[in-house]
């Protein structure tokens, strides 16, 4: 079975089927303007189903689409209908800011998606629309009652918390989530990219979200999803469901990460905070054998060492740590 160098199979393919996005978070991609991958050079629909298959003849069991924003991809369903096919493949969702799931909600569906992450960082209208610069929260909220009302389970809702911007909202939200049965994940602000302005006094702690919500809502803790997902999970005592928390800066989660990332136009990336891809396109594109590619990625995650989020406690715990000192690829290009 294929292992990387710390012994870590590939098991989650996080597909980028855009680099664009009709929001501008802060915490994510400030700017305007970008240089955006052309047109040309992003992966067709048949080429990244060629490329699932071959990662699940790899051990990929779970697919997550992501953007950009996923849904700025036309006709996105038929991407979601043609993975729901493949062999082998248990677990396939989509990542979204929400705000074209109103009128998607009933294709998606059709084409077989079960479940779907949306972010969702403020129910304050004034303060959404600052944090994503474009966003409208109305849109958002009608998109997720939409893929609510499809029968879409669970519906996972990702906030960033930023102190002195949403570390307020952390208990509106769980009352929410709690309310409509949605489960509320909190995530720990990363030094995603080379724009977000990151430093460690925004940062707002597992042990100081944990902290709040256990002083409402008493929460005992699930684990991990399989031991290796990104989030925490705690259950509500009184049994009204489920809150997670990310915590990739204060806890990081490394050790058992077995996430590979496609980038729009065919990279492979091995890290979140990968400064480099490894190209596939040009080998889809060459008219290599099914065979050629599968050595070519068992050649990229054998030779895996990625522990950036690990590297990054040990740097901030001897106050050694620059987030400008290692260029990224921007998270709008890898979609989380
Ligand atoms: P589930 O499959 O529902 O557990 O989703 P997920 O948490 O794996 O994916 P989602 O897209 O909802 O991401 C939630 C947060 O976790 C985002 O901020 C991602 O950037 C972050 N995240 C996901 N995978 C990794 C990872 O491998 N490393 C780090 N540092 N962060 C990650
Ligand atoms: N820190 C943590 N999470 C982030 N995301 C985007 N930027 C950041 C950041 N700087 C999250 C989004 C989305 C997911 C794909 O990544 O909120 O839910
Ligand atoms: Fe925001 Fe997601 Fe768009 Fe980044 S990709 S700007 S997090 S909506
Ligand atoms: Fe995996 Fe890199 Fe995230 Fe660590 S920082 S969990 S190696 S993607």
């Amino acid at each position: 079975m294929l292992r990387d160098l710390y012994n870590r199979p590939v098991r989650d393919l996080r597909i980028s089927v855009t680099d664009r996005c009709n929001f501008r978070c802060t915490y994510c991609m400030p700017l305007d303007e970008y240089e955006w991958i052309d047109k040309g050079e992003i992966l067709t629909f048949e080429e990244i189903a060629r490329l699932a298959r071959l990662f699940v003849q790899l051990g990929v069991e779970k697919i997550r689409l992501t953007g950009g924003e996923p849904l700025v991809r036309r006709n996105i369903e038929a991407l979601v209908a043609e993975l729901s096919e493949l062999d082998g493949l248990k677990d396939l969702c989509l990542t979204t800011n929400g705000s074209l799931l109103a009128e998607k909600a009933v294709a998606l569906k059709a084409a077989g998606l079960r479940r779907i992450n949306l972010s969702l960082d403020t129910l304050d209208p004034d303060k959404f629309r600052s944090m994503t610069k474009r966003g409208d929260l109305e849109e958002v909220l009608k998109g997720l009652f939409a893929v609510k009302a499809q029968g879409l389970s669970p519906i996972k809702l990702n906030a960033v918390v930023e102190r002195g911007v949403n570390d307020d909202d952390i208990l509106n939200l769980v009352e929410f989530s709690r309310e409509h049965g949605f489960a509320m994940r909190f995530i720990e602000y990363m030094d995603v990219g080379n724009t977000n302005g990151w430093t460690s006094e925004r940062l707002v702690s597992k042990k100081e979200i944990f902290e709040r919500i256990n002083a409402r809502f008493p929460l005992r803790e699930v684990g991990r999803e399989n031991g290796s997902a990104p989030a925490v999970d705690y259950e509500f005592i009184d049994g009204k469901g489920e809150v997670g928390i990310v915590a990739s800066v204060t806890e990081p989660f490394c050790a058992s990460c077995n996430r590979a990332r496609l980038t729009a136009d065919g990279k492979l990336v091995t890290c979140l905070f990968s400064s480099v891809g490894h190209d596939l396109k040009g080998l889809l594109r060459r008219g290599l054998t099914d065979a050629q590619i599968l050595d070519f990625i068992t050649s990229v995650w054998t030779k895996r060492s990625d522990r950036y989020s690990a590297e990054r406690l040990e740097a901030l715990q001897a106050s050694a740590y620059d987030p400008k000192s290692h260029k990224k690829i921007e998270m709008i290009t890898l979609g989380g």
